[in-house]
């Protein structure tokens, strides 16, 4: 597995800088169900909109440790302490079938070996379970996409390695999973990229 280019300020950055995605995690998390795996949980700001009533069990992954241990005290007030592990998306250390229910946000631009990863995550889900997604994707508009491309070396530097001209869907689509909902929730503010939230279900 590669790492990322993890870094406690970053890490500190990504707590500020995703604050104007605060309203979509509800819409997203608030639905898991049953034995939950998240994704790149990052500093955990998704901890706080579970409906840990639905949740059976809950553990979230991420290699960075600048990340995780930002997310362990939010982990804890959520009631999960101790249930992020140091693991790479790419080689999940979970049985065929183990979880219910997927959780991934803002993760899939920045899993350097995203193929990998999407192919993991269908394998430790049950078949016919559901992986809740929000993820800023490639733009469809031609001028934008070649400019999310020619930002690219610098923004990935600046973010840890997150890609600007990944198409999150498709991935998806193309890893195994039919996209039951899609929505479309216009651009982040901070590097104009569509956000692309929805329901996938392992097909
Ligand atoms: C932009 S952050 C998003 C964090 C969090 N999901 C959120 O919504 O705030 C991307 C996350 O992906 C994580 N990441 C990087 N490489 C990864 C990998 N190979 N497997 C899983 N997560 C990874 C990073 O450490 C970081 O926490």
């Amino acid at each position: 597995m590669r790492r990322p280019n993890g870094h406690p300020i970053i890490a500190r950055i990504l707590d500020w800088t995703m604050r104007p995605m605060e309203k979509l995690r509800p819409k997203v998390v608030g639905r898991a169900t049953g034995r939950v795996l998240e994704v790149g949980v990052g500093t955990g700001l998704n901890l706080a909109h579970y409906d840990w009533d639905q949740v059976q069990s809950w553990v979230g992954i991420d290699p960075d440790p600048h990340m995780r241990v930002r997310a362990e005290p939010r982990a804890e007030a959520a009631g999960q302490s101790g249930q992020i592990l140091a693991a790479g998306a790419e080689a999940l250390p979970f049985d065929d079938g183990a979880f219910d229910e997927l959780v991934i946000t803002f993760a899939l631009c920045t899993i350097p070996d995203v193929d990998a990863a999407v192919a993991e995550m269908r394998r430790v889900l049950v078949p016919g379970g559901r992986l809740h997604f929000v993820e800023h994707t490639r733009s469809d508009h031609a001028p934008m996409a070649l400019f999310q491309r020619a930002i690219h070396p610098v923004w990935t530097r600046l973010s840890g390695g997150c890609h600007l001209h990944r198409d999150a869907v498709a991935l998806l689509q193309e890893g195994g999973f039919e996209v039951e909902e899609l929505y479309d929730h216009g651009r982040t503010p901070l590097n104009l990229s569509p956000v692309h939230r929805g329901v996938a279900r392992r097909a």
